[in-house]
């Protein structure tokens, strides 16, 4: 790319004018939540110093206890979110329920979606944490719990953001994918990458190795066949991470390639996966097939999976498409 480097509002007024051609209500929605994040990255930066480590006391809708700043993120995203005008309606992994716009607030078009702080077990241990958002097209009428159940071939915006060393937002429209480190000088997000892709071929897979036992036949038979290297089937060696946020999972695969797994397992049989559907595994496949990777649940694209639950859980599998495609194609001939 050119060494001259352009804020996230100039690339957005260039995305309205330009072939996206994004609306100026949800250009004021990717500002505001890219503004939340900053406020997000001001709160965790502060760590043990500003009393946001630990647990709220609270247990979300999926049984899970709260962290303070799982709280804090969610607070901190709808605050800025509800008087915008952009928005229809707001669902979080930390809300049972979806939430309206206050009626003194006017209505607008998107339906946003968050997992507020992704990675929550990382926060006290001073490792990467991130937000995921989502946003979806209102289709009309009341907005209720159902107007967010649609499918994420349906989204029109996805994004993230990593606290880490860098603090950097991760873009897309539906026109490839963009990424911004924080200047904190400027207090501006600024683009140091304009077309993030993932390569196709990787040697790195990332999964959480303890549950092997419970695994699926055909995700232990992909593992073991890396865990093989170059004297197995696969002919190479492999490397393997496992950040436990799939934000930052996710964000290396973005630059450098990988495969990322959260499979089903036999721990709780009748729940799909552990990574939820709307605000995790939609956002995050949008992403990796805009910058020409592949996202499945092992038999069938995630992003054509018609949601009948805000908090429906997935089975995940996503990055590098040779490798992607290729644990996807051991589920096939296994069903
Ligand atoms: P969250 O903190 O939003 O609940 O999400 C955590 C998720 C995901 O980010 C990560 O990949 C996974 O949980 C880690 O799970 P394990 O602790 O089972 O490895
Ligand atoms: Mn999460
Ligand atoms: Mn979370």
């Amino acid at each position: 790319m050119s060494t001259k480097r352009i804020s996230l509002t100039q690339y957005l007024i260039e995305q309205q004018r330009g072939e996206a051609q994004i609306p100026a209500q949800l250009r004021l929605l990717i500002e505001v939540v890219a503004r939340a994040c900053k406020r997000i990255a001001i709160n965790v930066n502060k760590g043990a110093l500003g009393d946001v480590l630990g647990t709220a006391g609270s247990e979300n809708v999926q049984g899970e206890v709260q962290k303070k700043l799982d709280v804090i993120a969610n607070e901190v995203l709808i605050e800025a979110n509800e008087w915008g005008g952009h928005l229809a309606g707001m669902a979080s992994e930390e809300m049972d329920d979806m939430l309206g716009v206050p009626n003194r607030y006017p209505q607008g078009e998107y339906l946003l979606l968050f997992d507020p702080l992704d990675g929550s077990s990382n926060i006290d241990i001073n490792v990467s944490i991130g937000t995921i958002f989502s946003v979806l097209k209102h289709q009309g009428g009341e907005v209720t719990n159902e107007s967010f159940l649609q499918p994420g071939t349906a989204q029109v915006c996805a994004g993230y953001c990593v606290y880490g060393p860098q603090t950097t937002l991760v873009l897309t429209v539906g026109k490839g994918v963009v990424l911004f480190t924080l200047d904190r000088e400027q207090g501006a997000w600024v683009m140091t990458e304009d077309n993030l892709r993932i390569p196709e071929d990787t040697k790195e897979f990332a999964i959480n190795m303890s549950n092997m036992r419970h695994w699926a036949a055909p995700v232990k038979r992909y593992i073991d066949e890396c865990l093989a290297g170059k004297e197995g089937p696969r002919g190479k060696d492999f490397n393997m991470r496992w950040v436990a946020a799939m934000v930052a999972d996710v964000h290396r695969i973005m630059t450098r390639g990988g495969i990322f797994m959260y499979p089903w397992d036999k721990r709780e049989p009748n729940k799909p996966g552990k990574l939820r559907l709307m605000y995790e595994a939609n956002p995050m496949s949008f992403l990796v097939e805009q910058a020409g990777g592949v996202a499945t649940n092992g038999t069938q694209r995630i992003m054509e999976i018609q949601p009948t639950q805000l908090h429906e859980r997935v089975s995940v599998m996503l990055g590098s498409k040779n490798e992607v495609e290729l644990v996807t194609s051991y589920h096939r001939e296994a069903q």
